[in-house]
């Protein structure tokens, strides 16, 4: 597995498997890796002759300077665990690099229909800073498919848009959430959680998942089913900013009796952690 932070010795090796035929898959990261990002890598695996993951903490997508300077950074554990799967590349750009002109100069990227809604409302100027970096990060690697995860299901929309969008020569795969042994999706964020907030915070999924429950059997008022969810998740300690109940095709917002497929989302802070969860909610 190769190491590499300039665009030079990305761009030579991925060119030196496309003259080969090889498929090239890619898997964008913030790094901190856990078991979710490397369930992606995995998945890439299955698709690809050849990996490249990149590891870079987008100043550009953190609306909240706090946020950005409190996100975990430790790359050299993140090496080490891609250099014990079948992981080709790691592509680890500087700020310098992804952003030479600085990031107020960058030409930015914007999805319509992403900014008024869900974490598009919580995070102003957010999905305009994903959008950039994985439009930059897809013209360097040039990869045949990327592999995102169900976990940021707003996020994947967003890709899947600006791909077909913008006529980008990439195959968008998503793939399923991980979780912990208390259904907790596994995030960088969680290591940010106290002992008692980590106690907490598994009670996020458990409510979307009775709300599941609760829409799969058959309610009469969605407004109030998410409202004792959302009370459920204040008792116990949680801020929520929004609990949403979603066409899962657009992110439209759900028409109960008429639309069947559905994804229910949530993000809540605990303390100064803000989580987000989704789950898929079929009617028959
Ligand atoms: P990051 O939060 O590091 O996530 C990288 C990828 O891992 C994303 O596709 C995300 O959805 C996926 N992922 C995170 N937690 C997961 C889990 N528990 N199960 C499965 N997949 C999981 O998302 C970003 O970085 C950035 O916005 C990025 C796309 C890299 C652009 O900067």
């Amino acid at each position: 597995m190769q190491v590499v932070d300039n665009l030079v010795a990305l761009r030579t090796r991925v060119k030196n498997w496309r003259q080969h035929n090889e498929i090239v898959a890619f898997v964008p990261t913030m790094g901190n890796l856990h078991d979710g990002h490397l369930s992606l890598v995995q998945k890439a695996h299955e698709l690809a002759d050849r990996i490249v993951v990149s590891i870079f903490v987008n100043p550009l997508q953190f609306n909240d300077k706090n946020d950005l300077t409190a996100y975990p950074r430790t790359l050299t554990d993140d090496i080490k665990l891609l250099s014990e799967l079948d992981c080709d590349l790691v592509f680890t750009p500087s700020d310098e690099v992804m952003y030479p002109e600085g990031m107020d100069k960058q030409t930015s990227i914007h999805v319509p229909g992403m900014e008024d809604k869900l974490c598009g409302l919580g995070r102003p100027g957010h999905f305009d800073g994903v959008a950039t970096v994985v439009t930059k990060l897809f013209n360097m690697v040039q990869p045949d498919i990327a592999v995102f995860g169900e976990k940021d299901y707003q996020q994947l929309m967003l890709i899947k848009k600006l791909v077909q969008d913008l006529n980008l020569a990439v195959d968008i795969v998503g793939a399923p959430t991980r979780r912990d042994e208390t259904g907790l999706a596994l995030s960088s964020r969680n290591n940010l959680l106290t002992e008692k907030q980590r106690v907490q915070a598994p009670l996020l999924h458990e409510q979307i998942l009775l709300l599941k429950t609760s829409i799969e059997n058959g309610i009469d008022d969605l407004d109030v089913a998410i409202s004792d969810a959302q009370d459920h998740l204040k008792q116990a300690g949680f801020e929520p900013e929004y609990l949403d109940v979603r066409r899962e095709s657009d992110l439209a917002l759900a028409q109960l009796g008429q639309d069947t497929a559905l994804r229910i989302l949530v993000a809540a802070r605990l303390g100064n952690v803000r989580l987000i969860d989704n789950i898929a909610c079929n009617l028959a």
